[in-house]
């Protein structure tokens, strides 16, 4: 399994290779380019999505229960990763810009002009993200959703910074993306106020839970970020013994070391920080190994496509979410329908927060227009009054009610935390919500 996993990685490593050798935006609402059944092979639909180049195919009112759009399309940057091992995040980043793209163009999008989304696949590192951003800025594009990780916006954002082009970020969780600089929102809640919930949620199961093993990814740094916020939580709110505390690299397949290590300090809960593929593979490691106890997993293991790396033994799995697709507003409702109706399956974390990102800057622009008209000014102008916009506004999102401090850090209500639980085959399981 392991060698299996290993293959499909450096598959996706090769395809990131030959994608980043291209500098050209990509359109497209054609969602196919990244759908994929829930529990199918995730390298190999990371790489579907990097190769896809899909025309832009706005039939705007076409599909839609709203107004009809006409004029010239204005353009949003997507910077994501559709290939490499972090695209197991960013396909599902991808087709929640999508939906947003056909949601909002199907309901007269920018006052009855169009919006296009711009994709631009950065790959899992910061090169290729830097690369993604250049290449998006010196487009038309009035604003940038993106990138993936928090290791890849410390890298890049202050490009977009310095070029006065608003960003969002869609799921960057570390400490101190939003002061990066005054263009840089995020509608991706912080570790700080998310991870803890499943620490809570950890002890309502088992209150018996004394000691904990920390696992956390030393070169990312999201996981370095989260570790924190978890091992604080541990020691200093719920007074558990912290027995052992273990490094890896996102880029690690064999665990057994850090496992051994810990096993031997025989702890009752695991708390891991990674990223999806090296996450569910330490997460088989622990199981194989003989762990019993239970297991959280950080925000990088947040999504279906870790069932293919841990499969039954992803069962249990605690991850603390900052999206409920039970959410009960019209937006999430909407949300939720067109998902489930493209991918047969109930939406993600990450899916909601992209889609959340394309609306920020839809419904800013709208107001935005709505006061001058954006027509009437300058692509450096719209950028930085866009910018002003976003941090101004506040909006009905499928994450609920958000707005935005003024340094552009989310303000966001509601928080949840969900356990993975899977089939007798174990290629198949669900995120069922505890709290
Ligand atoms: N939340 C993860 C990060 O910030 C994906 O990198």
């Amino acid at each position: 399994m392991f060698r299996f996993v290993y293959r499909l990685l450096l598959m996706v490593v090769a395809v990131a290779l030959l994608a980043s050798c291209g500098g050209t935006p990509q359109t497209g609402t054609d969602t196919t380019s990244a759908t994929q059944p829930a529990g199918s092979a995730p390298a190999a639909s990371a790489s579907a999505a990097a190769s896809a180049a899909p025309e832009a195919s706005s039939s705007p009112a076409a599909a839609g229960s709203g107004a009809a759009t006409s004029g010239e399309p204005i353009e949003i940057g997507i910077a994501v990763a559709q290939s490499s091992n972090v695209a197991l995040l960013g396909q599902e980043q991808v087709i929640g810009a999508q939906l947003a793209e056909e949601f909002f163009n199907q309901r007269g999008g920018v006052n009855g002009r169009p919006i296009k989304l711009l994709f631009q696949d950065t790959g899992g590192d910061e090169a290729g993200t830097i690369n993604a951003f250049q290449a998006l800025i010196n487009n038309q594009i009035v604003g940038l959703v993106g990138p993936t990780l928090s290791q890849q916006a410390f890298a890049a954002d202050p490009i977009a910074e310095q070029a006065k082009v608003p960003v969002i970020a869609p799921s960057n969780t570390a400490k101190g993306i939003p002061e990066i600089g005054d263009y840089v929102a995020r509608v991706s809640a912080p570790v700080a106020v998310v991870a803890p919930n499943a620490v809570k949620a950890a002890l309502d199961i088992n209150p018996n839970i004394k000691k904990v093993a920390v696992f956390f990814a030393q070169n990312d740094a999201f996981s370095k970020s989260e570790t924190v916020t978890f091992q604080q939580s541990v020691t200093d709110t719920y007074k558990l013994e912290l027995v052992t505390v273990q490094q890896f690299q996102t880029t690690d397949t064999d665990f057994t070391a850090q496992v051994t290590n810990a096993l031997t300090a025989q702890p009752d809960l695991a708390i891991i920080s990674g990223l999806a593929a090296d996450g569910g593979n330490l997460v088989k490691q622990l199981r194989d190994l003989g762990f019993q106890g239970q297991i959280i997993g950080g925000n990088g293991l947040n999504t279906t496509n870790i069932f293919p790396v841990c499969g039954k033994q992803c069962d249990g799995i605690l991850i603390a979410q900052a999206y409920s697709y039970e959410t009960d507003n019209e937006i999430n409702n909407e949300f939720r329908t067109a998902y489930k109706a493209k991918q047969s399956k109930e939406p993600p974390q990450f899916s909601a927060q992209a889609f959340a990102g394309v609306q920020v800057f839809v419904e800013a622009l709208r107001e935005l227009d709505k006061k001058t008209p954006l027509s009437s000014l300058s692509l450096a102008d719209i950028r930085t009054q866009l910018n002003q916009q976003v941090l101004a506004g506040s909006y009905e999102t499928p994450l609920g009610k958000i707005s935005f401090t003024p340094e552009g850090e989310i303000n966001q209500e509601q928080f949840y935390v969900a356990q993975i639980k899977m089939d007798d085959t174990g290629a198949n399981g669900q995120f069922v919500f505890v709290k």
